[in-house]
């Protein structure tokens, strides 16, 4: 069981903590931000500390601050040899996170998201960490990436969420046009969304699922050569993230 500090009480932290409590850990928080960490302070392994403490005290430290604060927040804090920092920060470099939280080494950055808090979150992460997938991939999947370029790009594809969801919000309403039930709509179209998602795909699993629905003619196939356009926009609103993440390599090529 480890002693786990977090640096930055925010969404994303609590999220992380909630989804770690009732396993032996134990955690040091630090005081901010204050209603959150009251919060999480009422679970019985939750202590709060100022930031030198929750370094200190924590074999695994997460940094769940902005990138912007971070800078002037880890510098001074007693990282040491032998502990493991993990980042969740975006704009976080390995680079700079090296400068920031030396003598420390073992330092890796992963990409949770809020529903980690019931597992099944995807973590890709670089370089690769014994500590992150012993804490979270019972759980959640892991995925090592190859390089930071490449932990970049499913940081750019993290975003697709929320396209997808207005996607679903826009098929729900026309459903409910003729239903006159929103809620039913909303029902079925989660739902056939959430039964059609293979539980696990790695291996083709995504296009195996699409082949089912291409009868031609079929309704599935009419709609999807509809909207054929929109796959291209895809492609290209997640291409305008390639100088804010810094991506110089792949196509863009959608097929
Ligand atoms: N939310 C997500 O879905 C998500 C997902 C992946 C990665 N991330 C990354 O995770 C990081 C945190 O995001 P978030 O959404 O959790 O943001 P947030 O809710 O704003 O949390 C940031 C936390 O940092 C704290 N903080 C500010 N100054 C501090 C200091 N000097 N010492 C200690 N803590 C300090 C804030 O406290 P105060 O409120 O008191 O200022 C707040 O608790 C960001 O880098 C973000 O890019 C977020």
């Amino acid at each position: 069981m480890a002693r786990i500090g977090f640096l930055g009480t925010g969404e994303i932290a609590s999220a992380l903590l909630r989804a770690l409590q009732g396993q032996g850990h134990s955690f040091l928080i630090s005081p901010r931000n204050a209603a959150v960490a009251a919060a999480l302070a009422e679970l019985p392994e939750v202590r709060i500390a100022p930031n030198e403490r929750v370094v200190e005290g924590s074999d695994i430290v997460f940094l769940c601050l902005l990138a912007r604060v971070a800078e002037d927040v880890l510098p001074g804090l007693p990282f040491r040899q032998g502990q493991s920092v993990i980042s969740v920060m975006v704009d976080a470099p390995l680079a700079m996170l090296r400068r920031l939280c030396a003598p420390a080494t073992d330092i890796a950055i992963t990409i949770p998201l809020p529903p980690i808090v019931d597992g099944g979150c995807p973590l890709p992460v670089y370089p690769p960490s014994p500590v992150l997938e012993a804490l979270f991939g019972a759980r959640n999947p892991v995925l090592a990436v190859p390089d930071e370029e490449a932990l970049q790009a499913h940081l750019g594809v993290s975003a697709l969420c929320s396209p997808i969801l207005d996607q679903l919000q826009a098929a729900a309403g026309w459903l409910a046009g003729f239903t006159g039930d929103p809620a039913g709509a909303e029902a079925h179209v989660a739902a056939m969304i959430r039964c059609y998602l293979p539980a696990r795909a790695q291996g083709g699993e995504l296009a195996e699922a699409l082949r089912k629905l291409s009868t031609e003619g079929g309704l599935n196939a009419t709609l999807r050569a509809a909207m054929a356009p929109a796959k291209a926009d895809l492609i290209r609103g997640l291409d305008s993230f390639r100088p804010r993440l810094g991506l110089t390599r792949g196509t863009g090529d959608p097929e």
